[in-house]
């Protein structure tokens, strides 16, 4: 069994971050969504993966490197553009050969690893194992209908009207058999090769395709929401520890991590919550869910569920909440006046304010 995970794609929903930076590395608890993935795939005892790459192929490299931090043995493999999951598979067919494989999208977050789907698979017999889950806004998704004794009746990418609230999960175990499906397929309207159009391909053709439900928790972390609520679920389970320093002034509760390096003064820190390496937090409030990046300053401020990246500043704001902040960004109270908004924000951001 091989590995396919894909880390390319353009994040459109996480602009303006991923203008700059892969959708996949945007930190959960202070670690990149894929490296999650990566760990999932390991415990599984799959070790040969191939990463699917696109423009920010050189941000994905340096943070995984060849992969033997993780346990695995990395190989890149380029895609000039965005096609679409099925084109991802056409282009890493040398690299998979004759082997079945995990197809793992790298913005996906699934609780509870991948071990189990994987035994399930190994010796079933089943050309693909689709993972489906109820949500909300299936229209969001793949989606799947079902026939009365579970067996898949058709899949559509997106649908405006989706014929069920069954989500295709981005975690899908192939055989062999989907070279000749993604070969076979021609490009959709939006002009990409749609694995659900392979899947369906298999389906026509008489192969075995399963589908299982999955029973945890599983987030697509294409959107803000969705990055906040990983973080929250991540920051939940996280195990307490002080590495850096605390003054007496400082009160910490819940789950709290405190990284090498960083330092709290005179702050209240309400975890679950994790501040990162050299960060320096004083006179602030640090509520549940919030992860501050290694070598952020929080002075004078409140911030409450949220994500603050790597380095950047929140100085004199009450209160900062539901937010995912980048890397290298201040936020500070304008000082003087007029008594107005100061703001020079990249393209596509969204700032939400209270009037
Ligand atoms: C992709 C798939 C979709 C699936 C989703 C899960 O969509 O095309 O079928 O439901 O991943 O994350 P994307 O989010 O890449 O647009």
């Amino acid at each position: 069994m091989k590995a396919l995970v894909l880390a390319g794609g353009k994040g459109t929903r996480l602009r303006p971050l991923t203008h700059t930076s892969a959708k996949q590395l945007v930190p959960v608890a202070n670690r990149p969504v894929l490296y999650y993935g990566l760990e999932a795939i390991r415990d599984a005892g799959v070790t040969q993966v191939g990463v699917i790459i696109g423009d920010t192929g050189r941000e994905v490299r340096e943070a995984v490197g060849d992969g033997s931090a993780f346990g695995l043995e990395i190989t890149y493999i380029p895609q000039a553009a965005p096609l679409g999951l099925a084109h991802c598979v056409l282009i890493a067919q040398e690299f998979l050969a004759e082997d079945p494989f995990v197809m793992y999208l790298g913005d996906n977050f699934l609780v509870g690893g991948i071990t189990d789907l994987v035994d399930a698979f190994r010796g079933s017999g089943h050309d693909a194992q689709l993972l489906l889950t109820k949500v909300a806004e299936p229209q969001f998704y793949g989606v799947a209908e079902l026939g009365p004794s579970g067996e898949i009746v058709s899949l559509e990418e997106k649908p405006a009207h989706p014929r069920s609230d069954l989500a295709i999960v981005g975690v899908y175990i192939f055989s062999p058999a989907i070279h000749d499906a993604v070969r076979a397929i021609r490009p959709s309207a939006r002009g990409e090769l749609e694995i659900t159009d392979a899947v369906t391909w298999l389906i026509d053709n008489g192969y075995s395709v399963h589908s299982h439900m999955v029973s945890g928790y599983w987030r697509d972390t294409g959107r803000l929401q969705d990055m906040l609520e990983c973080n929250r679920i991540v920051l939940e389970d996280i195990e307490p520890r002080i590495r850096g320093t605390v003054d007496g002034a400082s009160e910490v509760s819940g789950r709290v991590v405190v990284e090498a390096g960083a330092s709290v003064r005179g702050s209240v820190i309400r975890g679950p919550a994790v501040i990162g390496a050299g960060a320096r937090i004083s006179g602030s409030y640090i509520g549940p869910y919030t992860s501050i990046g290694d070598g952020c300053v929080v002075e004078d401020a409140e911030v409450e569920y949220a994500i603050v990246c790597e380095e950047s500043t929140v100085r004199g704001v009450s209160r900062l909440a539901y937010s995912l902040i980048g890397r290298n960004v201040e936020v500070v109270r304008a000082q003087g006046m007029p008594n107005a908004l100061q703001l020079m924000v990249g393209d596509h951001s969204r700032v939400q304010v209270r009037a």
